[in-house]
């Protein structure tokens, strides 16, 4: 979804905008363009270059049409089309009237057509169909002696959300930032200050970053930053330290970053793992949810929220919660959950997943729960995001980076820390100690098993060229392998543009089975856990139908090779933890697919990273 990156400091803005606008591309975008203040002539303007598609697009643009290396002041975007095609017009940054200020925005304006008419009868033509436009004209409208001020009183009129940069030629020493609802984060190395939408492009500068809060508002300079209210009090962010190698954010060799972020993984779930499985006491340890176990014990029911990828970790999770814990958990997404006026009380306990901590339903839905007054807590990826921040209470996934749009190690993760949280609850309701240590001693195996599945990636590649031809695909299963086909169903339809559903095993038969013929291959997961015998007799209606068959099964388990050649094979493990191995045979098999089919894998089309609208 949109980024923005602004610089201000003693060097070339140009370049550094660019690499910044680079570092935000996995967020997924259709258009970009940057802003600068230059000096021309003697006097100051801002200086305005667009292009559609890929940044490589806009930096053909500057090559072809170069900005002057003097200006040291810009703002940069990466736009997800939401209020207009992609289009150079539609492309940030947006000028004001006189063209002497610049803004870049990531949000929706909800007043833009009611504002849009009010600034057309005093006289403004607008020249994109963009909700963000209006605002550089807002500020126009409201110029005061200092640009904060105008800013400050533009923004009074608007309704939505925002995270913007502004510059203006008439004070060229500084930028504005402000947010309320998309995310915007500072950092300064004592020379130079940037801004962006998220940490990527500020950490080769510094680690040290300040997110700012809903209603927060700051002045850029050269290496400083202040930060007040949007009705100006004065407002203290404490930063937070990223530890984040700048490096993990390349590809290393890999074609491309899916491929990177699966052969990660064993090590992710390490990461993940270290320190929170605790063998001798069969439990787990997860400080960051500062629960203690009366706390646990007083919870009456669960509510897991989430969108997309995240929602499969969270149904995968009630299951777990339900099997370990015997407490009552639901799944529910996180748009529903805003807008059903879902039954929760202080015994519910709400859990938030999101990779991103960014998404718009989500984080509804978090305050939605706060609302209400259940017990929050959230799982997320990303550090100091808005959701884990308004969650106040989580554990972080500690996947590193994950630069792929479609999500592979912070899927792993979550489900990890689910399960790990199942244990942590199992163990304060109704597990037993020798139970709590078979599960310990299951999730230990983790990474071994990624491992294993990642052994076979020439085989899963070669079971890919047979059904990259095909239109349509089923993934079915069941228990946990029913939200382990969802998930391989979805990895298939982002990438590759393949239509792909996942589907309960048992539930084939009522309906969609009718569109199964010789060219609708089913991936069937089928390791040797609970339900294995019935998913069996699932396949064999599959076969029945001439479908052609993949089947992700246990080593030793024979019984598969009567229906199919094609059987990719995952160790002998709990069925607790049995969807990682499989999840990772399903996003081997996605990727050969669509590196066979030729998509762009690490930016599908329509697709954004981090989905900050409803
Ligand atoms: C699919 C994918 C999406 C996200 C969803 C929620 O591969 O990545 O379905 O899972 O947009 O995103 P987060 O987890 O950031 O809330």
């Amino acid at each position: 979804m949109c980024g923005i990156v602004g610089y201000i400091g003693p060097n070339s803005a140009t370049p550094r905008l660019i690499a910044g606008l680079r570092k935000l591309e996995y967020r997924g975008y259709d258009s970009s363009g940057i802003a600068l203040v230059a000096p021309v002539n003697g006097n100051n303007e801002i200086l305005l270059r667009r292009e559609v598609g890929k940044i490589d697009a806009l930096q053909r643009e500057l090559d072809t049409h170069p900005l002057t290396a003097d200006a040291t002041v810009g703002i940069g975007h990466t736009r997800w089309a939401t209020h207009g095609v992609p289009s150079v017009r539609n492309a940030h940054p947006h000028l004001s009237r006189n063209g002497r200020i610049a803004v870049v925005h990531n949000g929706i304006i909800d007043n833009y057509q009611e504002l849009r008419a009010q600034l057309t009868a005093r006289g403004f033509e607008f020249r994109s169909e963009t909700d963000t436009e209006v605002l550089a004209h807002l500020i126009e409208l409201n110029s005061a002696d200092t640009l904060v001020d105008s800013v400050r009183a533009a923004l009074r009129h608007v309704q939505g959300t925002f995270g913007i940069a502004v510059v203006s030629a008439d004070f060229p020493d500084e930028m504005i930032v402000a947010r309320r609802g998309s995310p915007i984060v500072i950092g300064s190395n004592g020379t130079e200050t940037l801004v962006a939408s998220d940490v990527a492009p500020i950490v080769p500068y510094t680690t040290s970053v300040t997110f700012l809060d809903d209603g927060d508002i700051a002045i850029l300079t050269p290496g400083r930053f202040e930060i007040r209210s949007l009705s100006n009090a004065s407002v203290s962010r404490e930063p937070t330290s990223v530890d984040w190698d700048p490096g993990a954010a390349e590809k290393g060799g890999f074609e491309h970053f899916m491929l990177k972020e699966i052969f990660e993984q064993p090590e992710a779930l390490e990461n993940c793992l270290r320190g929170r499985l605790i063998e001798a006491d069969g439990a787990a340890k997860l400080s960051g949810l500062r629960l203690e176990p009366r706390d646990i014990a007083s919870l009456s029911n669960l509510v897991i929220t989430a969108c997309g990828t995240s929602y499969y970790a969270g149904l995968h999770g009630s299951y777990a919660f339900e099997q370990l814990a015997g407490i009552p958990a639901r799944i529910e997404q996180a748009a529903e959950f805003r807008y059903r006026n879902p039954i929760v009380s202080p015994d519910t306990g709400v859990i938030a997943i999101s990779q991103s901590g960014e998404t718009a339903d989500t984080l509804a839905a978090v305050r939605e729960a706060a609302r209400k007054g259940a017990l929050v807590c959230s799982i997320c990826n990303v550090v100091g995001s808005t959701i884990a921040r308004e969650a106040g209470r989580g554990i972080y996934l500690h996947a590193g980076p994950e630069i792929g749009v479609a999500s592979t190690k912070a899927f792993l993760c979550q489900v990890a820390v689910l399960n790990m949280m199942a244990l942590l609850f199992g163990r304060t309701r109704r597990l037993s100690n020798a139970e709590g240590i078979c599960i310990v001693r299951a999730m230990q195996q983790l990474p071994n098993l990624v491992r294993s599945v990642l052994a076979q990636n020439d085989r899963i590649c070669a079971i890919a060229e047979k059904i990259a031809g095909c239109t349509d695909a089923f993934y079915i299963g069941r228990g946990y392998m029913y939200p382990a086909a969802l998930e391989g169903a979805l990895k298939l339809k982002e990438i590759s543009y393949l239509h792909a559903e996942g589907y309960h095993a048992a539930e084939l038969k009522h309906g969609p089975i009718a569109l199964l013929d010789e060219h609708v291959p089913v991936i069937a997961c089928a390791p040797s856990i609970p339900g294995h015998d019935k998913t069996m007799g699932n396949i064999q209606e599959c076969r029945a139908r001439k479908a052609p068959v993949i089947v992700i099964a246990s080593e030793g388990d024979e019984s598969v090779s009567a229906f199919t050649e094609d059987v990719i094979r995952i160790p002998a493990c709990h069925e607790i933890v049995a969807a990682i191995p499989v999840v990772v045979a399903e996003q081997l098999l996605a990727y050969h697919v669509a590196r066979l089919r030729g998509e762009p894998i690490d930016q599908p089309r329509n697709l954004a990273k981090s989905v900050t609208v409803e």
